[in-house]
């Protein structure tokens, strides 16, 4: 009695320290009971409700909580679940589910989940001890850290392609200026990819609450993720290649829609064009001097003192002519719009806003005030479908204007950067919810009003320009990278950004070229306009105060090599197009890291090489900073050309080569299929009947997939489309264009297939079963700079040698042999 007393005493003290950390950190504890329905499974443990559902085969939705789990709601997953076969066993141990591609298997006491391929290999597993706890109502998931583990994307995140080593915060933040180690920036997308042993998987953690991602910052234990509140409610995907998991987290969060041929075009822009004959000289300056472009952008001095749906009377009397005028020269206008109302007496948004009961209030039912550029403000609510439907019926005036474009600014909420209070309430969709949850997906349901708005009111397709969202925020907008400086590290950096976003589901991105703050050099301001001619949205614009910031503002030869490269995106716009319907197929971004091909190829994260990207499935980008004479670089896997000279390169090896300012270093991929077009001046013009197909020659079996359509309507979604499969077998010596599909007729009458590394004797080619002549040419992608050619090599553009031959664009099948 007395050694059991005793023992007592010596148990409760070693429980004592236990008890009480567990009351600071509450983990899930051990399994108590477990309840299966098909593909979903109901645990629950010590502390925690679980609940797993296989969404996919490729699929795991791990959801938990300390209370009963509510009925489901997410304005990121627009998927429902399509889990195939499931198989589920269990033993008092382990739970274990079967899908067709994965593993997972649950110890039972204490709770931790592992995720294994059907082979046996752990993909990912939680760090036991750790697994997921609470501190208070912040929930964290820890999972170990396996050797070698490098984590990829998190959306528009800056430091390296790795981010081990480092931990993210999830805050949209209006960051004027940010620096190129600033977190968090504009937008969130808690969606990562985790790389080790061959392996590759995603985590979705579908959480809007602020959140913090570590992947082994200050700690060689774990990667981890969680959030001040909300569930802990994450996507787990595992595919055996990259594209799969873009391709499935894309099939939860949604892809974008085809965007309007237009804003793939150049657009100039500054904050701000004004007044209206500004507008207009900048656009005939650009008609003028042959600089290509479709858009002319409007920032906010267009409005009446900041007040959104205004127009300055005195600088913009007749807008609906002014956008008129622009429209007759080519030009699509967008406008920048805010979310914040001006409180003013008798100012139309605002007088309706109150009527509609649309801006948001604090607790207590006071409207919430805060300050942006017209002043004191009120929000509105786009939680809610009021509040969208209220933003929709206002934008219609612009529409009817004319104006084709939003550039949905501020929408972090961004109030001068401050802190806004926690305790302003958002609808939710009806389920009322704090600042906290609201505040990171703002933005998405901004742009969501804005985009389903305006395509209602035009019936054709707007464009929609973003700087704040949320996982998902492709299906409405484009992004661009917010107010960036005019230096070298931040060209890169913007270049990471958007790699990184591509890998996170958004493939349509921008950054200002030229650089918002600060003044660019004659030498950095070209080098991005050429980098520029090889991102997605390619916009110039430049901050309020700075120099001007248009192609010929940085001289004559600036000027021409900038022409150049806006004349080549121009000719490369059916590429492009096609590259974009990827991305509306499969989430394909246009812009690629390398890390989406070769993952597990530890040189391309390299600092050196980390900034190399793939437009596309044809060309490698290699950017550097302006003013260096030699650059590293890694040439992947393959054979590689020269773009300007056909010049070959190995791949698998890293080099110097000499920089140069009139060109950015390009090279194509043995075996591409490039699709291009004669010289426009913008989209609206028709390029002539010939499309032409370059090819370049290569040891792999490559499919192209060409898309066209009128670029212009929803009617593709109907099937008017123009869609066929351009194919080049190099074991059969064949390219084969494939029927057509689609009730859309091409534009192109003809092809011209330019062979690029052919045999230079082939002198005859079989086209459809009919011998045809090749005819050999020398073609050039760049014009000279013949004023400016340092070497002297007057009127010299750099060339390649090539065999052309041309044929009629025969919608049935066509094949070209013995090449
Ligand atoms: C902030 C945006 O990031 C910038 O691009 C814009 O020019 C200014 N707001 C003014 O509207």
């Amino acid at each position: 009695m007395k050694y059991q007393f005793f023992y007592c005493l010596i148990g409760l003290c070693l429980l004592a320290p236990v008890t009480k950390a567990q009351q600071v950190v509450k983990n899930t504890g051990d399994v108590t009971g477990v309840s299966v329905k098909e593909s979903s499974i109901d645990i629950r443990t010590e502390n925690a409700f679980i609940n797993i559902s296989v969404y996919s085969p490729n699929i795991v939705r791990v959801r938990m909580d300390q209370q009963q789990l509510g009925s489901d709601f997410s304005y990121a997953v627009i998927a429902k679940p399509k889990p195939g076969n499931v198989k589920v066993s269990q033993d008092d141990v382990n739970l274990q589910i079967l899908t067709d591609s994965l593993k997972v298997v649950i110890q039972k006491k204490p709770y931790s989940i592992t995720f294994y391929t059907l082979s046996g290999e752990v993909i990912n597993q939680d760090e036991k001890g750790l697994t997921t706890s609470w501190i208070g109502t912040e929930v964290t998931t820890y999972k170990k850290m396996q050797e070698g583990e490098r984590f990829l994307g998190l959306g528009e995140k800056t430091g390296n392609l790795d981010r081990t080593g480092n931990a993210y915060v999830n805050w949209n933040s209006d960051v004027f200026g940010y620096s190129t180690s600033q977190d968090p920036l504009y937008s969130t997308i808690p969606f990562y990819i985790g790389i080790h042993h061959g392996l590759n998987y995603g985590v979705f953690f579908d959480n809007s609450y602020r959140s913090t991602f570590n992947f082994g910052a200050s700690n060689n234990r774990f990667s981890s993720f969680g959030a001040l509140g909300g569930e802990m409610n994450y996507y787990f995907i595992y595919h055996a290649n990259m594209p799969g998991i873009i391709k499935s987290y894309t099939d939860l969060t949604g892809r974008m829609h085809m965007p309007p041929l237009w804003s793939l075009g150049y657009q100039q822009n500054r904050y701000s064009y004004y007044p209206d004959t500004e507008v207009l000289r900048i656009a005939q300056t650009l008609r003028e001097k042959h600089i290509p472009a479709d858009g002319i952008t409007l920032d906010i001095h267009y409005m009446d003192a900041y007040k959104l749906f205004t127009w300055n009377k005195e600088r913009f009397p007749d807008p609906a002519a002014m956008v008129r005028k622009l429209k007759d020269m080519g030009f699509k206008t967008t406008l920048i719009v805010d979310p914040g109302i001006k409180v003013e007496a008798g100012y139309p948004a605002y007088e309706s806003g109150k009527k509609e009961d649309i801006f948001i209030k604090y607790s207590d039912g006071q409207y919430y005030t805060g300050q942006v550029w017209p002043g004191w403000c009120h929000f509105p609510d786009f939680t809610g479908e009021k509040g969208r439907d209220w933003w929709k019926e206002q934008m219609k005036r612009f529409v009817n204007e004319g104006i084709c474009g939003f550039w949905n600014d501020m929408n972090e909420i961004a109030t001068w950067g401050q802190t806004m209070p926690n305790n302003v309430l958002f609808d939710f969709e009806g389920k009322k919810t704090t600042h906290q949850q609201a505040h990171n997906i703002y933005g998405l349901n901004m742009i969501k009003a804005s985009y389903e708005g305006t395509r209602a009111a035009m019936k054709t397709r707007p464009f929609i320009l973003t700087r704040a969202g949320y996982a998902g925020l492709q299906r409405y907008a484009a992004l661009w990278t917010g107010d960036n400086r005019a230096e070298d590290d931040h060209m890169l950096l913007g270049i990471r950004l958007m790699n990184s976003l591509g890998m996170s589901g958004v493939s349509f991105t921008g950054m200002d070229v030229g650089g918002f703050t600060g003044n660019p050099s004659v030498g950095l301001y070209t080098r991005w306009m050429q980098i520029g001619a090889f991102i997605p949205y390619f916009r110039n614009h430049t901050g309020v105060n700075t120099k001007s910031s248009e192609p010929w503002a940085y001289g004559e030869e600036s000027l021409e090599v900038n022409r150049n490269y806006i004349n080549l995106r121009y000719r490369l716009l059916p590429y492009l197009y096609s590259s974009m319907y990827e991305s509306t197929q499969d989430g394909m971004p246009v812009m690629r890291s390398l890390a989406i091909d070769q993952p597990h190829e530890s040189k391309i994260y390299d600092t050196r090489y980390q900034n190399e990207y793939e437009y596309g499935h044809a060309f490698l980008i290699m950017p550097f900073e302006s003013g260096k004479d030699y650059g590293s670089v890694y040439f992947p896997v393959g054979t590689w050309y020269n773009f300007y000279t056909d010049a070959p390169e190995n791949g698998d090896t890293e080099k110097i080569i000499p920089l140069n300012y009139h060109q950015l270093p390009v090279y194509v991929k043995g075996s591409s299929i490039i699709p291009m077009q004669s010289l426009i001046q913008n989209t609206a013009e028709q390029p002539t009947d010939t499309l032409v197909v370059h090819v370049y020659k290569g040891t792999e079996a490559n499919t192209f997939v060409y898309y066209e359509d009128d670029g212009n309507t929803y009617d593709y979604e109907n099937g008017v489309f123009y869609k066929r499969e351009i194919k080049y077998d190099p074991a059969a010596d064949e390219i084969k264009f494939g029927t057509v599909s689609g009730e859309y007729s091409s534009n192109f009458k003809h092809v011209a297939l330019v062979l690029h590394g052919f045999d230079q004797s082939l002198d005859g080619i079989n086209v459809d079963g009919k011998k045809m002549k090749l005819a050999p040419q020398q073609i050039a992608f760049l014009n000279p700079i013949s004023k400016f050619d340092p070497t002297g090599g007057f009127n010299v553009a750099p060339h390649c040698q090539v065999k052309v031959v041309v044929f009629d664009n025969l919608n049935k099948e066509i094949v070209v042999s013995q090449l």
